[in-house]
């Protein structure tokens, strides 16, 4: 099954930064397979996302200043509200009706700011079941320097979960499909291996677990456990043809009261530390990993090809092929480093 690393992106919400990183009136340049964005926070507090080209004459409006509701060019000092409009030229010209940036439909969650690539949001970002006033810890930030589907397909990989995590599956993995978004994979397996984060399983009584996760518009993704009470939240975002910005935080469906409340956070600290660890061993054997399949097993490659399906499936955007045109793949990097804090920028990423 081919499986083009140049592909159009699937029309989905994408993880653009955490929220507590773009303060009010704060503009953030990010990238998603290679198209600059501008993010930024308006005074009032509303999040925007545009295109960082200026429709002028090009210039990078993520270097521009936010004025108000507006975000303003550094080099004309036109302005543009959320939604892309041309709203003010300098000496008050005539604003021609072309003058407009793409912007994405962004919404905040868990922390997160999300971007929706494609025309309309006909999905919502996932919520987790029973959710009543969660609470979530915050995101840890991590690029990996592999194509995000190949991150996202591992998920529903069952042959890897032993190799790659000493995880003992007591029976072949399930896939189910609730929609054209969606897809869940779920396993029962025993913890064996011998890593700290398997061993600190095991000594909170957790030597058998029965995961299910779910993956939306093939860049979000779920993970419960049904040992836990916690849940995890997984975003990816392509930063080129090559790399991904992975978001990684966990999550309670319901605020806790009283003196319980004070151990929420370190409940949601060690249950982030224990899904980063256990992913870390991923991002190691991924790295440069193109997901292109020439020789799949019967049976035991059956969940990766039903995933492989999936993923062809899913509604693509429509600005994909402007998209494509200003890829620049640029070198892979190793880097299984959490990204920097703050996170200053993706210019040099
Ligand atoms: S390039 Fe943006 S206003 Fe001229
Ligand atoms: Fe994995």
């Amino acid at each position: 099954m081919s499986h083009s690393s140049n592909e159009v992106l699937p029309a989905a919400w994408y993880p653009l930064c955490r929220a507590g990183d773009l303060e009010t009136s704060r503009v953030l340049p990010v990238q998603i397979q290679g198209r600059r964005y501008a993010v930024w926070r308006s005074a009032s507090g509303k999040v925007s996302a545009l295109d960082a080209t200026c429709c002028h004459v090009g210039a990078d409006l993520s270097r521009g200043a936010v004025r108000g509701e507006t975000l303003q060019c550094p080099l004309h000092h036109w302005c543009y509200g959320g939604d892309g409009l041309c709203v003010h030229i300098p000496g008050d010209r005539a604003i021609p009706a072309r003058a407009r940036q793409d912007a994405l439909h962004c919404v905040e969650a868990y922390g997160l700011v999300f971007g929706f690539v494609g025309k309309t949001p006909d999905f919502d970002i996932p919520r987790f079941v029973d959710e009543v006033d969660p609470v979530w810890s915050r995101a840890t930030v991590v690029d990996v320097a592999a194509p995000y589907t190949t991150l996202v397909a591992n998920s529903f990989d069952g042959q890897h979960f032993a190799a790659v995590h000493d995880r003992e599956l007591l029976e072949p993995p399930q896939i189910t499909r609730a929609n054209v978004h969606h897809i869940a994979i779920h396993y029962r397996a025993n913890v064996i291996g011998q890593r700290i984060n398997d061993r600190m399983m095991r000594a909170l009584g957790i030597d058998r677990v029965g995961v299910t996760i779910h993956c939306w518009g093939g860049s979000v993704l779920q993970v419960y456990n049904e040992r836990t009470a916690n849940t995890i939240l997984v975003a990816l975002r392509p930063l080129d043809e090559q790399r991904s910005r992975v978001y990684i935080l966990t999550a309670l469906k319901t605020k806790a009261r009283g003196v319980a409340r004070l151990f929420q956070p370190l409940h949601l600290a060690v249950a982030r530390w224990l899904a980063v660890a256990f992913l870390r061993p991923d991002m190691g054997v991924l790295e440069g990993v193109t997901m292109r399949p020439r020789v799949l097993l019967p049976g035991t490659d059956d969940c990766l090809l039903t995933w492989l399906r999936y993923w062809r499936s899913l509604p693509r955007a429509e600005q994909g092929d402007e998209l494509r045109e200003r890829t620049s793949p640029g070198a892979a990097r190793s880097s299984f480093a959490p990204v920097a804090e703050p996170l200053s920028g993706e210019r040099t990423a």
